[in-house]
């Protein structure tokens, strides 16, 4: 698959680095896509990956990967040009500096980035879980668990197979509106990893009978 990045930091760098490796073709974009950080990353990625510009990130993917801090995200999504109905993977959680949320259970970030997203079929992914757990999503007892959401049959069906890619256990949660809740959820593991004493080497694992 070809997938484009925007926000090529921790969340995406460990993703485009692991798809890469695993023969997908990546474009990480930049504001400075020939600085020193960039180089690190593309050597660590592989040749199958290259950087660029968040619109030639979008021109080049099929599915795109939105991983920038939240402040930034609307200027960044409105700057990368027209997403042509290509999936967009909102990996972002909407904090404020005191880790609570800047949107209510009225509204998510989700549905704001589908908002400035000309053209998008959005799909939130990735935001429940750490850098961490992205670069290794194993555990003794089982993967961890990533819930993901969106009101896109076929762009929920691509972002389950990348999710899958990685090692994952891929639970669809229903429509992007569920964002409302998975946002919230981050901030859970965020607050217990952080401040509550279990430290980033945790992850929630889902189970059905
Ligand atoms: N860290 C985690 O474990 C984690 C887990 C789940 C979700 N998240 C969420 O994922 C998002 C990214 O987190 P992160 O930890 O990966 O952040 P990060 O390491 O700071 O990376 C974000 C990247 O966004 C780019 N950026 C910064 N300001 C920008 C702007 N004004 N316009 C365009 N690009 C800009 C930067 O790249 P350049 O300077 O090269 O342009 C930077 O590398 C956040 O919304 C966060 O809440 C984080």
């Amino acid at each position: 698959m070809k997938i484009g990045i925007i926000g090529s930091g921790n969340v995406g760098g460990t993703l485009g680095k692991r798809w890469a490796k695993a023969g997908n073709t990546v474009v990480f974009s930049s504001r400075d896509p020939q600085s020193e950080e960039m180089k690190k990353l593309l050597s660590e990625a592989g040749s199958s990956a290259s950087a660029g510009s968040a619109e030639q990130a979008v021109k080049s993917g099929e599915v795109i990967v939105v991983a920038t801090p939240w402040p930034a995200t609307r200027e960044a999504l409105q700057s990368a040009g027209n997403f042509n109905g290509k999936v967009l993977i909102d990996a972002t959680n909407p904090l404020k500096s005191d880790l609570s949320l800047d949107a209510g259970m009225t509204t998510s970030g989700a549905e704001q980035v589908a908002g400035w997203a000309a053209g998008a079929r959005v799909v939130k992914a990735f935001n429940t879980v750490g850098n961490n757990i992205m670069a290794n999503p194993k555990f003794a007892e089982a993967p961890a668990s990533l819930l993901y959401c969106g009101d896109d049959a076929d762009a929920k069906k691509t972002a389950r197979e990348l999710i899958s890619q990685l090692g994952f256990d891929a639970v669809d949660v229903g429509p992007l509106s569920q964002a409302r809740l998975l946002e919230p959820f981050a901030v859970l593991w965020i607050t217990m990893a952080v401040k509550y004493g279990y430290g980033r080497e945790i992850a929630f694992h889902f189970m059905k009978r």
